[in-house]
């Protein structure tokens, strides 16, 4: 059997009627930049969310920048995030001019410890960004109640949390700000690059609209440094028929985390997610830890077997050597350092079947239960 880490072709099928009647009047009215389709999609998903404003841009590394700028971040400030992340969520407080400080991580959660957020509070301190990792929330009842009390800026990096609630409430909805990217492979994709911001704060809204549209106030008066980062049409289109759907697809990403955590319990060497807030969980990925074997070969030996496996992310962002500046050193985040020198995403999409998860699980059983009798024969040997 071949399980693929996901598989985009599968999901279109399966509303291909809705995408064609979606995209025909994009085509049609030649709308490709911003427009009709992108209205309706901002409209939409702002009450999907449970927001004021959606504002529709190019991608979620932009949503990001955007997000710190209209909240007023930039240079000589200090923005409190995750190690535990893909890269943009530090580049956005890079482009703004700020400093990154990174704080480590929740070990149930992989998410943002508040804490440590506490101690890593400075005068500079201007704004923290949480990130909703694999899909499941940051304990956003503290971030917000921190932010409130030293007059912070709360942005949620949401960008792998369509859908995801903390106490009932969907994420995105709880900082001043939320960022979703629209990346193909998110729980809602586009057709290419997608994002978008969404707020409650009226101003912030505004604020992103003229920045991603060059700054302009009116044609051709543009009253700050602006930016193209705009949402192109067809992605409206494609995000609006896929909107629908989210739900039903994170309910099925569901079932089969649900059904991978069945089938793994027990399997020797293989650290199962824990789910602290597993009623709100979006499950963009599912990530085991696993112990004492090489990761990288047991990758490929599923590989071999079918079994398309990933990693996110190898290696702390702070670490990265775009960072080095910052001079963070081994030791300083265990937790995070921990998770990304051990996790391994299994293949999780809401088309799979529950056949594809019990040979992933199985697969995966079995060569870590070959491993740990291989290691108990050796020791025997050895002793
Ligand atoms: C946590 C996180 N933040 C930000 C982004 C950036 O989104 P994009 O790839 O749309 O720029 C991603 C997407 O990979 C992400 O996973």
């Amino acid at each position: 059997m071949r399980v693929p880490f996901l598989d985009l072709q599968a999901q279109n099928r399966s509303i291909w009627p809705e995408l064609q009647s979606a995209l025909e009047p994009v085509m049609a009215e030649s709308q490709f930049i911003l427009g009709p389709a992108v209205e309706r999609f901002e409209s939409h998903f702002a009450s999907y969310i449970g927001v004021r404003h959606c504002v529709g841009l190019n991608n979620g590394t932009s949503a990001l920048h955007m997000a710190l700028l209209a909240c007023g971040v930039g240079p000589g400030d200090e923005v409190i995030t995750t190690p535990a992340t893909w890269i943009s969520t530090s580049w956005a407080i890079s482009y703004v001019g700020a400093k990154p400080v990174f704080v480590d991580i929740d070990p149930h959660t992989y998410n943002l410890d508040p804490d440590q957020v506490e101690q890593a509070l400075t005068p500079r301190t201007r704004a923290l960004l949480p990130v909703h990792l694999y899909g499941q929330s940051a304990d956003l009842a503290r971030l917000s109640a921190l932010a409130d009390r030293h007059g912070l800026a709360l942005i949620e990096d949401a960008a792998q949390a369509h859908g995801a609630r903390f106490d009932g409430r969907r994420v995105g909805s709880f900082g001043r700000a939320g960022c979703f990217s629209f990346y193909p492979g998110k729980n809602l994709g586009a057709f290419g690059e997608g994002g978008c911001v969404v707020t409650n704060d009226d101003g912030v809204a505004a604020h992103i609209r003229r920045l991603r549209d060059h700054a302009q106030q009116g044609r051709h008066h543009h009253v700050e440094i602006g930016f193209n980062t705009r949402m192109e049409g067809i992605q409206g289109a494609v995000l609006d028929a896929k909107l629908p759907h989210l739900d039903d697809w994170n309910a099925a990403r569901a079932r089969h985390a649900r059904r991978y955590s069945k089938r793994l319990a027990g399997v020797p060497g293989l650290t199962l997610p824990a789910c602290p807030h597993a009623e709100g969980h979006a499950w963009h990925l599912f990530v085991v830890l696993v112990h004492g074997l090489d990761r990288e070969e047991l990758r490929l030996a599923l590989a071999d077997r079918g079994v398309m496996a990933g990693v996110h992310y190898p290696t702390p962002v702070p670490f990265q050597p775009a960072y080095a500046h910052l001079d963070y050193h081994p030791g300083d985040f265990p937790v995070s350092e921990e998770l990304m020198s051990k996790c391994l995403s299994l293949p999780l999409y809401p088309e799979m079947t529950e056949a594809q998860v019990d040979y992933v699980a199985d697969t995966l059983g079995e060569l870590l239960s070959r491993h740990e009798a291989l290691s108990s024969l050796t020791a025997g040997v050895m002793s």
